[in-house]
């Protein structure tokens, strides 16, 4: 296939605008999957994907498109996430590309993530291709919304094609554009190799198997190659690319996108990022990395079962090797035992790692409540970065402690703009900017506390505007803030796990709402059990969870055995996530009762 015509790109959108059902659209056009075998979102392979109807991981699939002039295009199309928390595999699909269709919904307009992706598309100097979709929607207003992106990202509308994902309407015309709008890879085949990975699973019989995006050169079986920022060499086994079904090629030329395999079986070989090259013939110089996303939140995830510590690690060391931003280093709490602090991009993220380590490699887990990284200035000059809240030094050693701010900018309708910045007050947030979009939105500027934003900001943004709302948010730096550590005792035993550093101001509220949420979650036994928070040593909050009076076998009467053995499994099921601290059972639900707390 000649590189011309060839072209490599991604799809990109605010989130539910509808990307992966127009990557399902355009499968299907080109018969890359028959219709039989088409289900809805195909390119979403994760259960948890199809579940939650949203897109993780990011997916290259070739295909060959017949174009009206007659000749045959080979697309690589790059699926990619529209979550907040997954910008980090927005960029690096990317960079793998040399163009972008931006979808945006014809019925609501260009939203702050659609913005974010369109910045990501122009770091990497993509040509953009807009696309407006959902016009079967009674509320679409297509030519509102082509006008909207000519204002606020100046992109030409004129040509702009309007579909239907869901229908197929006038999807064939964005399949044109896409061959006569957007380049071909610019590479040389005969240069050196030069291939980015931008991204790699495990595969239990092949070892790692690394996502490229061939930039120069070409890769093929036997190949010695060598991986430029860790040094590792391999010789290649197989390469190919997915049509999506996994299909072998016997090599792999300038411009292609495919994976390639090399027995590979040390995980931290293959950095998402980094440029393969060859050992005999290397390339001058790396092909520009990723940028290193780092983790925002952190918690402890424990084995319910101590014994499976070794299979939580392995797990996590896999899991990493498919999602680059997690990090996880070794930790020991007095509570749950040995875990590990895992850092994430933000609470979905986390959600997600941990429904994947259970469902994946079979774990039962304790997460404990999650954490922003917190900059402790000690009185002695040092400073620490503390990401648990159990570390932090007493409190007559700390000067001042520093919290992470984001700037966050959220697009909200004019009607909500006041309940909006009540809401932002409330969360400590601090006014910068109020722009007008354009009749009927504006978009509010606040810089706010992490902490704040990673709780539950994002659920009460949405029932705050009914769900017209959209946030995207960027780290802006670390300020001082009156913060302090808020302890939780059971039956008198500090629990380190559920400790928390909280805002001064807010400290009695948060206790008092916590000791109440902990009296609920917390089943009785059987024994009485007083619930405190405490700081430094001040109990500033107490409930009690009342003695257990009936045991749940009760209720058969002796007689119904199966009955009885029912109950006992129901009992020992509802146990299986509960962690026993000292004398007292702690079920998972208690280490996040701080997320639902106000
Ligand atoms: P993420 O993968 O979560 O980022 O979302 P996405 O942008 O891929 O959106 P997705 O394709 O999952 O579509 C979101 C919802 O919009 C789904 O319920 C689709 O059925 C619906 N949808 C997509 N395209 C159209 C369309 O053209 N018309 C209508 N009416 N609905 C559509």
């Amino acid at each position: 296939m000649d590189q011309k015509n060839i072209r490599n790109f991604s799809i990109i959108a605010h989130i539910d605008h509808g990307k992966s059902t127009l990557a399902d659209r355009i499968l299907e056009l080109t018969d890359t999957v028959e219709k039989r075998e088409m289900k809805d979102q195909i390119l979403d392979s994760m259960d948890l994907e199809r579940e939650r109807g949203i897109t993780i991981k990011l997916n290259a699939v070739q295909l060959i498109y017949h174009a009206k002039d007659g000749q045959d295009y080979v697309f690589h199309l790059i699926d990619t996430p529209g979550h907040v928390d997954f910008s980090y595999e927005v960029s690096r699909s990317l960079a793998a590309c040399d163009g972008a269709v931006l979808v945006v919904d014809a019925a609501q307009g260009v939203q702050a993530q659609t913005l974010a992706n369109v910045y990501l598309a122009l770091e990497n100097d993509l040509e953009i291709l807009p696309v407006l979709n959902k016009v079967d929607l009674p509320s679409a207003q297509p030519d509102v919304v082509k006008e909207e992106i000519e204002n606020l990202i100046g992109l030409d509308c004129s040509d702009a094609v309007e579909i239907s994902a869901k229908s197929g309407l006038h999807v064939d015309q964005v399949l044109e554009q896409i061959v006569h709008k957007l380049p071909a890879p610019k590479g040389n085949n005969d240069a050196p190799l030069q291939a980015l990975v931008f991204d790699s699973l495990y595969d239990s019989y092949r070892g790692v198997i690394a996502f490229i995006s061939v930039k120069n050169g070409t890769i093929k079986p036997k190949d010695k190659i060598r991986f430029m920022a860790t040094g590792a060499e391999y010789e290649v086994i197989d390469v190919g690319v997915r049509t999506p079904k996994e299909v072998i090629k016997s090599e792999l030329v300038t411009g292609e996108v495919g994976w390639v395999s090399a027995a590979i079986k040390n995980i931290e070989d293959v950095r998402v990022g980094d440029t393969i090259t060859k050992v005999e013939q290397p390339c001058e110089v790396a092909l520009h990395g990723y940028r290193e996303m780092n983790p925002m939140v952190y918690c402890g995830l424990y084995p319910v079962d101590n014994a499976r510590y070794d299979d939580l690690k392995e797990a996590l060391s896999k899991l990493k090797l498919n999602d680059a931003s997690l990090r996880f280093e070794p930790e020991t709490s007095q509570a749950l035992g040995f875990g590990f602090r895992c850092g994430f991009l933000g609470l979905l993220h986390m959600d997600v790692v941990e429904e994947r380590l259970e469902r994946e490699y079979n774990l039962d887990l304790i997460a404990t409540s999650p954490s922003v990284i917190y900059h402790v200035y000690k009185t002695d000059g040092t400073m620490l970065e503390i990401d648990n809240p159990a570390a932090l030094p007493p409190t007559q050693n700390i000067d001042h402690i520093e919290e992470p701010y984001v700037r966050a900018e959220i697009m909200v309708p004019k009607d909500y703009v006041g309940a909006m910045m009540d809401l932002c007050q409330k969360k400590r947030g601090e006014y910068i900017d109020l722009q007008v979009i354009d009749d009927l939105r504006m978009n509010m500027v606040y810089e706010l506390p992490l902490s704040e934003i990673i709780y539950d900001f994002f659920d009460k943004m949405k029932s705050y505007t009914k769900g017209y709302a959209s946030l995207d948010y960027h780290f802006s730096g670390y300020k001082t803030s009156a913060l302090v550590k808020m302890d939780i005792l059971l039956n008198g035993q500090i629990i380190d796990a559920l400790s928390t550093i909280v805002f001064k101001d807010f400290a009695y509220n948060r206790g008092n709402a916590m000791t109440i949420k902990l009296k609920d979650i917390i089943p009785k036994q059987q024994f009485e059990i007083p619930v405190q928070a405490a700081i430094g040593g001040k109990i500033i909050a107490r409930t009690n969870i009342k003695a257990l009076r009936k045991n749940v076998l009760a209720k058969c009467y002796g007689g119904d055995i199966s009955r009885k053995k029912k109950l006992l499994e129901k009992q020992k099921e509802g146990k299986k996530r509960m962690k026993k601290v000292g004398s007292v059972e702690i079920p998972q639900e208690a280490f996040m009762a701080v997320l639902s707390m106000d």
